[in-house]
């Protein structure tokens, strides 16, 4: 499974970067608008420190602003996926792009129908959003497996299913089960994974023993 991290802050993808697990970035406007910064400025920056896909969401809704938005994203670097909402405007500007050799990522998606005609239209990444269905007692995870099901089915579709909208380690382990491609997830979320108290516990046992054998490995001859 591929993991993106779910963020537009500049600080957070450098330092998330180092820990060489990171395959991508996803933005989205809230994120950019909590980040502060330029838009065009910030992408560009993130794609000089990520080499794999880099999200940049389009403003408009109208297909004719979309689709120059869409173009003008897409001309920062090679590593940009222009992020369009599932509309019928959204999944046009998708299949244009798409045709172009662009890389998609149809956002806010809800439902398998959804899913579907992103595949058609050719996106390169469904982002269906688990934690906002969950928020509203709806079952995220079963949208993922209906997804990969469907998609599965047809070997011709390219279209990886991106997890997003994660707000816990669960949300990854599962889609993870089911096959999904892609988890994008916020940089707290990706700190979880790491966590076990057994594992703080046995490395403090192992570190107090240690040193009980008084020996270093790097003094030794
Ligand atoms: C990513 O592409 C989405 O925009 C993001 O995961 C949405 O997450 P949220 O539901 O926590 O805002």
């Amino acid at each position: 499974m591929k993991f993106f991290v779910d963020t537009a802050d500049l600080d957070e993808i450098k330092e998330l970067q180092q820990t060489g697990l990171i395959d991508g970035v996803t933005t989205n406007p809230s994120l950019v608008a909590q980040s502060g910064r330029n838009f065009i400025e910030l992408i560009g920056e993130i794609c000089e420190i990520i080499d794999g896909p880099v999200s940049a969401e389009v403003a408009a809704t109208d297909y004719e602003t979309m689709l120059k938005e869409g173009r003008k994203l897409a001309a920062i670097a090679k590593n940009i996926a222009v992020k369009v909402p599932l509309t019928p405007d959204g999944l046009r500007v998708c299949k244009a792009l798409s045709d172009d050799g662009i890389m998609v990522n149809v956002t806010l998606c809800f439902s398998a129908a959804q899913a579907l005609l992103a595949a058609k239209a050719g996106a390169t990444f469904i982002s269906p959003f688990v934690g906002r269905l969950d928020d509203l007692s709806q079952d995220g995870l079963a949208l993922i497996e209906d997804i990969v099901e469907i998609y599965e089915n047809y070997p011709n579709i390219t279209t990886e299913v991106l997890v997003a909208s994660i707000r816990s380690p669960n949300h990854i382990i599962e889609s993870a089960k089911m096959g999904a491609h892609v988890a994008t997830i916020p940089p707290k979320v990706i700190r979880q994974l790491y966590r076990h108290p057994l594992t703080d516990k046995g490395l403090a046992d192992f570190v107090a023993d240690w040193q009980k054998t008084g020996q270093s490995i790097l003094d030794a001859a």
